[in-house]
């Protein structure tokens, strides 16, 4: 059920959280499908109703750096510096783990990833439910993030609890990951650019094209896709013919001949393309297309992250 943040539902989604149900939550990126962090049983459902391999661990969600105690086994200097300058917002860092995360949320790893998000309905329903909420993003394993509450009421609908409507997500694409051992890495890029990273950390290594063994399943070369087949291409390389049953995804002007076109950016602004991208693609999948063509974006700031999702989409499932 799909119902407004209001105080009276927060509480009652708080509680549904802390006695083992499953709630989803808008954030500033996607929407998340949250369980208390805590209880294996509670985590173990989101695998069932995602439809989620265990072996994909989950990102543990605070509502405070403090709330880290009893997630993370130690926070080291560098991640509290990230965490004063991104916290809250869409940065999470894969920390050692403490005791009481069970396996299941690390997918047996020795380390666990977190975030604080920004979103005010996430932290009001984390605060008031007062355990971490471990949260994929709402959506069945594999295909497109959700933006909106619709999005996860059309595909997971009934198997959830309660939805909580926060509007359409700001980023629009998920946080970025980074790793912190002895150098910090990049898993997974996201709605923090790499370059603003980098002003801080200096140099950041990047690990998010691993095909043949991936650390995290962001990192699938088939992930975030849609149902209708999609593909990286430029207007004039789509044949006439194929144009007119084709819908395409455009990243400022409206090419010719296609027979239904989505804009992400009538200015060209990446973070409004980001913003925009899965809510586009949902939109274009309901269309009963022969296929999607998407044109590609710059590869700087959030068109980073752009680009990954899109080619990831266009992998073609049968090599996975
Ligand atoms: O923006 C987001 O991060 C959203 C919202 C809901 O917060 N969540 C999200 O979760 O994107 P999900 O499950 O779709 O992606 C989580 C990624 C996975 O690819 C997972 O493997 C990785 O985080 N991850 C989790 N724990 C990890 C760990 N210990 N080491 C490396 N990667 C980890
Ligand atoms: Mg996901």
């Amino acid at each position: 059920m799909v119902v407004p943040p209001t105080e009276e539902n927060l509480e009652r989604a708080a509680h549904l959280l802390r006695s083992g149900g499953l709630v989803a939550f808008p954030t500033e990126t996607v929407y998340g499908l949250g369980a208390n962090a805590l209880k294996a049983e509670a985590v173990a459902r989101i695998f069932e109703v995602k439809g989620r391999p265990t072996f994909d661990p989950l990102i543990v969600h605070v509502a405070s750096p403090e709330m880290l105690f009893g997630v993370v086994a130690e926070t080291p200097p560098q991640a509290s510096a990230l965490m004063a300058r991104f916290w809250p917002g869409p940065l999470t860092l894969v920390l050692p783990k403490a005791e009481a995360v069970p396996g299941l949320v690390t997918a047996g790893l020795p380390t666990v990833a977190v975030r604080m998000p920004a979103n005010p309905v996430a932290l009001e329903l984390i605060r008031q439910a007062g355990v971490p909420v471990a949260a994929p993003s709402a959506n069945p394993f594999g295909y497109l993030s959700p933006t909106r509450a619709e999005h996860v009421e059309r595909t997971l609908g009934s198997r959830v609890d309660l939805i909580l409507d926060g509007g359409r997500s700001q980023f629009g694409v998920e946080s970025t990951i980074l790793l912190l051992a002895e150098r910090p890495v990049l898993l997974r890029h996201g709605a923090v650019p790499l370059e603003v990273l980098e002003e801080v950390l200096g140099p950041v290594e990047l690990q998010v094209a691993r095909e043949h063994k991936p650390l995290v399943p962001g990192q699938l070369p088939h992930h975030y896709a849609p149902s209708t087949p999609i593909r990286l291409a430029q207007p004039h390389q789509v044949p006439p013919e194929e144009r007119k049953r084709s819908g395409y995804l455009a990243f400022r002007d409206v090419p010719k001949g296609f027979k239904v076109v989505k804009v992400l950016s009538p200015t060209g602004d990446l973070r409004e393309a980001a913003a925009h991208l899965f809510e586009a693609l949902h939109q274009l999948d309901r269309l009963g297309l022969e296929a999607i063509y998407a044109e590609p974006v710059p590869e700087e700031g959030l068109g980073r992250a752009i680009m990954d999702r899109l080619r990831r989409a266009a992998q073609d499932p049968s090599r996975v």
